[in-house]
């Protein structure tokens, strides 16, 4: 330090005790807000449960209907719902493989619990269809609703070049599907002023994902309509969440195998199910009524948050799917050159 600097440190006087006092305060609150909001994650992503399933109706005769119940994380959720002694309505389109899970869930429940296959298309306009989904779900005392059933994109593909029905299959499946179902069930909750409602969501909604346009946009849907919902119904008792959900083991995220940050439909709807009310990976981001329950996938949420550059993930997130579409094309291209 120079002589000149440090005999001007020592003599002169703080002319600004005000701002100094406004700048310590403001600094003391951030920092006291953001090791607040640490400590909310840490507690509540590796410490804390979230409320009882039994205070939805579990054990009581209550039902659990399940959305895309045929396959991944739905077909877990209904497995596990049913272990905590719900019957268990199963919605999807393909009747073995609900029967299947129907099966499991006969041998894996404790206590007896009935279950219920509905097939239908949720990608279809089918006014018929709906209706008859309709009446059998306002004749049910239904305890929780998963709004899971969901359709991305076959191949990240840029938005100008998607099949136009593709694209409608997934606002079809992933809005249309989430509204109409919840409106379904949400007078009888209302009128037991009990339920839980789990809408599942996606890191994708959360970072928009290019040459995922599409997918994306519902998935940021989903988040907003859940919030909103949530606050209208809070003082009847019914619980509505988003879950902030990044790779899973299945056959949409085309993942086989488990690791750190993909976790399996089980360990995952684990998770989910033992942290409801809780925010955990999204505690610090401000996001009422998300629920990030994995605690890999809660670190990730933490991190990007804190980092706060959108636009850097974002632009990762393109050069990932270019890199994914690039390798899905080639194998393509193998299979083709086989047959
Ligand atoms: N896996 C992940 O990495 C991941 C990440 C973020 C978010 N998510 C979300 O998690 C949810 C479940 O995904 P997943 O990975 O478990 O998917 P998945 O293994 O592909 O299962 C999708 C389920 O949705 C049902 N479904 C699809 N289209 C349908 C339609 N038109 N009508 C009725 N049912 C339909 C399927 O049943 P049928 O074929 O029998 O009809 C199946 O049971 C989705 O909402 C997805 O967006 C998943």
């Amino acid at each position: 330090m120079s002589a000149a600097l440090k005999n001007w440190l020592s003599t002169e006087p703080i002319q600004c005790p005000w701002t100094c006092a406004a700048l310590l305060f403001v600094g003391g609150v951030t920092l006291a807000r953001f090791a607040l909001k640490t400590l909310t994650f840490l507690s509540q992503t590796f410490v804390l449960s979230g409320k009882s399933l039994k205070k939805f109706g579990a054990g009581k005769g209550s039902w659990a209907v399940v959305t895309g119940a045929s396959d991944g994380i739905g077909r877990e959720f209904a497995v596990q719902l049913g272990k905590a002694g719900f019957n268990v309505m199963l919605v999807a389109r393909n009747r073995v493989m609900l029967e299947a899970v129907a099966e499991e869930i006969a041998t894996k429940s404790v206590s007896s619990v009935e279950t219920k296959i509905h097939l239908i298309d949720l990608g279809k306009r089918d006014q018929a269809a709906w209706d008859g989904l309709k009446a059998q779900l306002a004749a049910m005392d239904i305890g929780v609703l998963v709004n899971n059933a969901g359709l991305s994109h076959d191949i990240p593909t840029y938005f100008v070049e998607a099949p136009a029905q593709e694209v409608e299959d997934i606002l079809t499946v992933n809005i249309n599907a989430v509204v109409r179902i919840t409106q379904a069930v949400l007078p009888g909750m209302i009128e037991r002023k009990r339920g839980l409602i789990l809408n599942l969501g996606s890191f994708a909604g959360m970072i928009p994902s290019p040459m995922l346009a599409a997918y994306s946009g519902t998935k940021m849907f989903v988040a907003a309509f859940t919030s909103a919902l949530a606050e209208e119904v809070r003082s009847h008792g019914i619980v509505v969440q988003h879950l902030n959900t990044y790779f899973v083991v299945s056959k949409m995220s085309n993942i086989r195998r488990t690791s750190m940050f993909v976790p399996s439909p089980a360990a995952y709807v684990r998770a989910a199910l033992s942290k409801i009310s809780l925010s955990c990976g999204a505690a610090l981001t401000g996001r009422p009524d998300t629920l990030t329950p994995y605690w890999s996938h809660a670190l990730l949420d933490y991190v990007v948050h804190v980092v706060g550059w959108k636009s850097r993930f974002i632009a990762y997130t393109h050069d990932l799917h270019k890199d994914i579409r690039r390798r899905a094309l080639r194998k393509l291209e193998r299979e083709a050159k086989k047959q």
